[in-house]
């Protein structure tokens, strides 16, 4: 079932598959990592204008956050001529099936065809790691994995971006090979291009979120299956990517530095933001969410 507003919602959380929380992630050095072309807002003006060493320091310090919070990393190399590889969310969308316990991904069909080639080295990784791999149909033009399909935490429930980078064909897809519930949003906004930069899903009860960057019809979905939803404000959504946060236990929320307001609401409702500084990367449009791809 493909669930577009909140009328047709016919479920209750607690009816839903449970799904394991994945406990291991993967980072891609940032070797090559630069702003070379423009596919986001966010890149205009900023081509040439990455700080290397900066940026490897800031990616460094997430790698060591995540394995000081308990999480085992997995590190794949950067590759020269794909300057955006470092984000690791887009390429791939990770599954464990819960009845069968079968590991896979479905391989993104990246929308800029600047991106295409990161989409092997993915395929790649996974493979090795004992995952099937699940290539689209033709029929389905474009899907950026994470950046646009989000697990519900703890739940075999999918939460499925479009309007700019994923069309809407992939989640009826994904939800024929994966037997899974989609939740489908659409994205209005071009600074918010991917779902993961106006929707962050804390844990089972709770999602961040920056409400102008959908419809009515979203909004109402988000407010109906989450029975707590947070609001970061538009300057630290917009500018800061607030909403790009990664919560990878239901408790610690890794958070660009300096998104003071989303701070103070994440520590009002008992998580734990950590800071973390994603300047460099902010340059190409993307901050913590996209810079990891968490799987089992
Ligand atoms: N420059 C990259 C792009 O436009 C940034 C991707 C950031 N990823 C994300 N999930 N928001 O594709």
């Amino acid at each position: 079932m493909i669930y577009h507003n909140a009328s047709e919602v016919d479920f209750q959380l607690d009816g839903v598959p449970e799904m394991p929380s994945p406990s291991r992630v993967l980072l891609t050095r940032p070797d090559h990592f630069d702003v070379e072309y423009t596919i986001n807002p966010h890149m205009e003006g900023n081509i040439g204008s990455v700080n290397k060493e900066e940026a490897l320091e800031q990616w460094k310090s997430l790698r060591q956050l995540y394995e000081a919070l308990g999480i085992e990393a997995s590190v794949i190399p950067g590759e020269e001529g794909l300057p955006d590889m470092v984000f690791c969310a887009n390429q791939t969308l990770p599954f464990i099936k819960t009845v069968s316990g079968e590991r896979g991904i479905v391989l993104s069909r990246m929308y800029a065809p600047q991106r295409a080639p990161e989409v092997p080295f993915y395929a790649s990784f996974f493979e090795e790691v004992g995952y099937n791999v699940h290539p689209l149909p033709d029929s389905v033009s474009d899907f950026e994995g994470m950046g646009d399909a989000l697990w519900h935490p703890g739940r075999f429930l999918l939460w499925g971006g479009h309007g700019f980078r994923s069309s809407i064909a992939a989640y009826s897809f994904l939800n024929e090979i994966l037997g899974v519930r989609i939740l489908v949003l659409k994205l209005k906004d071009p600074d918010f291009y991917h779902l993961d930069t106006c929707l962050s899903v804390l844990d089972e009860d709770t999602a961040l979120i920056y409400p102008g960057a959908f419809d009515a019809e979203g909004l109402d979905l988000i407010r109906t299956v989450f029975r707590r939803v947070l609001y970061a404000p538009e300057d630290e959504a917009r500018s800061f990517f607030a909403v790009n946060a990664h919560c990878p236990d239901g408790h610690n929320v890794i958070i660009q530095a300096g998104c003071d307001q989303t701070i103070s609401v994440l520590r009002r409702e008992q998580f734990n933001p950590i800071e973390v500084r994603t300047e460099e990367f902010l340059k190409a449009g993307g901050s913590v969410f996209c810079m990891k791809q968490m799987f089992w």
